[in-house]
């Protein structure tokens, strides 16, 4: 991560600290803001492309496949399925607060979640598409170009238009408002006693030291297995194959911790389907530390209380193709 970043970072969470300074509890991880909209036309937009798998070749794939806004922003499988039942490399993370975290992807590639938007039309696991075949279709729309010409001044719209639109609704699919933040905002009450101890374990065994800031998680890269390593058969690199550092080698982006109850199986891989076993792992691999089945089942009760109010989305209806939209190619070779 860039010095730049590191001090972007740090400011933008003295500033959420400074804006609540009197009601915030002085801890290394700060709530949610609450979402504020000033391009609602443009939030619409990038809505309804979020929602329309006519940016797959297949025609049947959207970003919502395998970000279900239903399901807590991800596919709850061990790895996403692409164009022909492709078999994703890596587990699909959750969209919701996204836009909170230092970089996307779990090797942190994309800088932006406009950057990353980009991504996944043209993966050939993922929507197999091409960014020219998916403008076309949106072109051969009326209703489309009618919506993009008000909101950008031009009918002449490329991807960069696209990925900006949903880019700007991702920034909106925020949960604010967990049980948890209504403690860290001084209600007493919001928390069970359990719970509450949950989070002291938290705190002192050091799982805050990677889990911080608003998202508990999403502020840096760090190596998965320190004190013992982690076998899978995953072949992801993680940070090392966008540094090329070999240090980073088996490095990912933090996940955040946000509404983890609704975002299993876990880890990069997948590979563990509940949140008493993710806790064990962590604690023994990155703390060696175990803990007994009290001490767990407190930990996982605290991050059940980070699942936060879940984005209310209308389901966008989407304008008709017309005679001169490229149709869809759900089988061809
Ligand atoms: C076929 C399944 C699939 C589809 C379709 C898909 N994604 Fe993803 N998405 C993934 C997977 C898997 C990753 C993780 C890839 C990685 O880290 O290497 C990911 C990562 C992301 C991330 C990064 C989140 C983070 O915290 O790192 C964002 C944001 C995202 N996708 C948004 C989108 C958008 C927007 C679309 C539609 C244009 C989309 N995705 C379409 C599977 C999918
Ligand atoms: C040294 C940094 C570090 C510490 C300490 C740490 N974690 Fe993690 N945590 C990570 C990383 C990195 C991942 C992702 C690893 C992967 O997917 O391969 C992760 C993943 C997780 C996940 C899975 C999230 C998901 O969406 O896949 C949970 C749950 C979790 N950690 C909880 C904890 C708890 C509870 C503690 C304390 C017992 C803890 N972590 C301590 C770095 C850390």
């Amino acid at each position: 991560m860039s010095t730049f970043k590191l001090t972007v970072l740090a400011l933008s969470t003295c500033m959420a600290f400074a804006a609540h300074a009197e009601s915030v509890r002085n801890v290394p991880v700060q709530p949610i803001p609450a979402v504020e909209i000033t391009e609602p036309e443009k939030v619409e937009l990038g809505k309804m492309l979020f929602f329309d798998p006519r940016l797959s070749r297949s025609g049947f794939i959207s970003c919502n496949s395998c970000h279900n806004l239903s399901m807590g922003g991800s596919d709850n499988l061990v790895s996403s399925i692409g164009d022909k039942w492709a078999q994703g490399p890596i587990n699909s993370p959750t969209v919701l607060n996204s836009s909170l975290n230092i970089a996307q992807f779990w090797d942190g590639r994309a800088e932006t979640l406009q950057e990353q938007a980009g991504g996944p039309i043209e993966n050939p696991l993922e929507m197999g598409f091409t960014h020219e075949l998916a403008i076309e279709v949106l072109r051969s729309i009326p209703e489309y170009v009618e919506k993009f010409e008000t909101i950008y001044g031009t009918s002449d719209f490329g991807i960069d238009e696209v990925t900006d639109a949903i880019a700007v609704f991702e920034e909106t699919l925020v949960t604010p408002n967990s049980r948890f933040d209504q403690w860290l905002r001084g209600d007493d009450d919001a928390l069970t006693d359990f719970e509450l101890e949950g989070w002291e374990l938290f705190m002192t065994s050091g799982c805050v030291a990677c889990h911080n800031g608003v998202n508990l998680g999403g502020t840096s890269f760090q190596k998965m297995g320190i004190v013992e390593p982690y076998h899978t058969l995953n072949p992801a690199e993680g940070r090392a194959a966008v540094t090329g550092i070999d240090a980073d080698r088996f490095s990912f982006k933090v996940p955040t911790l946000r509404n983890v109850e609704l975002t299993y199986p876990y880890f990069h891989d997948g590979a563990v389907w509940t949140l008493t076993e993710a806790v064990d792992i962590m604690g023994r691999l990155q703390l060696g530390r175990v803990y007994d089945d009290e001490e767990n089942a407190k930990i996982v009760a605290f991050l059940k209380t980070l699942t936060g109010e879940q984005p209310e989305i209308v389901l966008p209806i989407l304008p008709p193709s017309t005679d001169k939209t490229p149709k869809p190619d759900p089988w061809e070779e």
